[in-house]
């Protein structure tokens, strides 16, 4: 009975959200497994709109167990806004089965702080982050100086973790950000009261997810983020500060590789990215405009507006590549109705002339990079009402057909529109 990852195949908002959900139904136990609430997942269910940062995206459905993992930093202020949201919209009945890793990471005032202070100083080069302290949390936790949910039950233990850690973070944000020092009484008082709060969530979620694995039930992990917004195969420095690839599925909430059989990843059927970094395949003309406005490109988290481009074959095959992913799901191919001509980036061209399949580390290089382009000519008619693979127009499909060709892995899903229904299943991931 195979269990189920998702990941990203590109620089995050691929609509990860809206598949976990679908998926949600053939499982039993979903698994956010890394990154924190710089994740924004939209679910669109009969009209409604829900967007998740932290929760997994499988929450909407009843029954199902959803685990926050080990390999996610949280944020208790944020984690609390997100349940009593859902609260008040009657989306988190009381028997709700949601459990939060004892071993993840916090975020922790200082973190927001230092990530946005870095991002304001003129000395660091901008990265353009979510500003919600990831990569500060992240940093500690590798420091081995990080605080964890556990250690919110251990108070003596609090207050010397919060002590030690603001002697160095003040120092950074006095003596170098001109900002104010934090106390640790006062850090304390207000994690205590969330402390109490998420008492009944928090879990030893390995064991949770290993039992249920005994039991022969379902587990999707749920990634965030993308595959070249990852800590190593992504656009490093302009990356988040986790794995984002499925590796990182086991690690991140306790099983071990074994644990996962498939791995859906998803594509949008163009490019965007948010925030700074090279982007090759990026339209900063009229038709970059067009996709931007017609697929509602704006940051589900920050609302900032995504960069737009042509679907760049290069970065998805080297993210199938490094998460062994065993299916795409293709995203908003409803986006590019009406264009009279559509572009997919099959190599690059380096600056000396080389043609290349492979995405240089060094990002200089990546940015003199110019895609090399197959042409397809468009569609006009409607595609969101369709079911089925062959309702779509012959020219959509050829275009999909070249997609699946060049990332040389089947295409298991095409999505048409932001609604749950609003999609075409070819093969569900579940069955084998
Ligand atoms: P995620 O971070 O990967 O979960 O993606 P986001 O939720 O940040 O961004 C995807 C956006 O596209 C959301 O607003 C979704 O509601 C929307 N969306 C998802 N699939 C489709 C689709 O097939 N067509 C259209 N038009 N919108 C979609
Ligand atoms: P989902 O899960 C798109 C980007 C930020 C920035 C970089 C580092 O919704 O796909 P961070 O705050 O993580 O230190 O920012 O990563 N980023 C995302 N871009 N979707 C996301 O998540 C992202 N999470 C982080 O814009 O460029
Ligand atoms: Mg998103």
């Amino acid at each position: 009975m195979p269990n189920v990852a998702v990941v990203g195949t590109q620089w995050g908002d691929e609509g990860k959200g809206k598949i976990v959900d679908l998926y949600t139904e053939n499982a039993d136990v979903i698994a956010r497994f890394q990154g924190g609430n710089n994740a924004g997942h939209t679910l669109v269910v009969k009209g409604r709109k829900t967007v998740l940062h932290l929760i997994p995206s499988g929450i909407l459905h009843n029954n199902k167990i959803c685990i926050i993992g080990n390999g996610v930093v949280v944020d208790p202020v944020v984690l609390m806004q997100e349940i009593e949201e859902l609260q008040k919209g009657g989306l988190f009945p009381p028997n709700t089965k949601l459990y939060i890793s004892e071993k993840a990471h916090l975020i922790m005032p200082y973190h927001k702080r230092l990530d946005a202070a870095r991002e304001a100083s003129s000395t660091g080069k901008k990265i353009g982050t979510t500003g919600r302290g990831i990569g500060p949390a992240y940093e500690d936790k590798m420091a081995r100086t990080g605080i964890r949910v556990c250690d919110l039950y251990d108070e003596p233990r609090l207050l010397e973790k919060l002590q030690c850690s603001l002697t160095e973070k003040n120092f950074l944000l006095t003596g170098l950000y001109n900002d104010k020092p934090l106390t640790a009484d006062e850090i304390a008082v207000e994690y205590l009261a969330y402390a109490a709060k998420i008492k009944p969530y928090v879990a030893d979620t390995s064991l949770i997810i290993d039992t249920a694995i005994k039991m022969g039930k379902k587990i999707l992990f749920e990634g965030a983020q993308g595959s070249h917004l990852d800590i190593d195969h992504g656009t490093y420095p302009y990356v988040t500060s986790s794995n984002t690839v499925a590796g990182n599925a086991a690690c991140g909430s306790g099983v071990g590789p074994n644990a996962i059989n498939n791995i859906v990843g998803i594509c949008k059927a163009y490019t965007t990215r948010v925030g700074e970094g090279p982007f090759p395949t990026e339209l900063t003309c009229e038709i970059g405009q067009r996709i931007q406005k017609a697929g509602q490109e704006f940051g589900a988290t920050t609302g900032r507006q995504r960069r737009c481009g042509w679907l760049d074959m290069v970065l998805v095959r080297q993210a199938v590549r490094t998460s062994s992913i065993t299916a795409l799901a293709i995203t908003k191919l409803d986006v590019l109705t009406g264009l009279d001509m559509i572009k997919i980036c099959v190599g690059y061209k380096s600056e000396n002339g080389e043609f290349t399949h492979a995405v240089p580390a060094n990002i200089d290089l990546l940015a003199q990079c110019q895609p090399v382009y197959e042409e397809f000519a468009g569609w006009k008619e409607d595609i969101v009402g369709s079911r089925d693979i062959t309702e779509l127009p012959a020219n959509a499909r050829k275009y999909l057909q070249r997609l699946e060709e060049l990332a040389d892995v089947r295409i298991n899903l095409v999505s048409v529109g932001a609604g749950r229904e609003e999609t075409i299943i070819l093969k569900n991931p579940f069955r084998d």
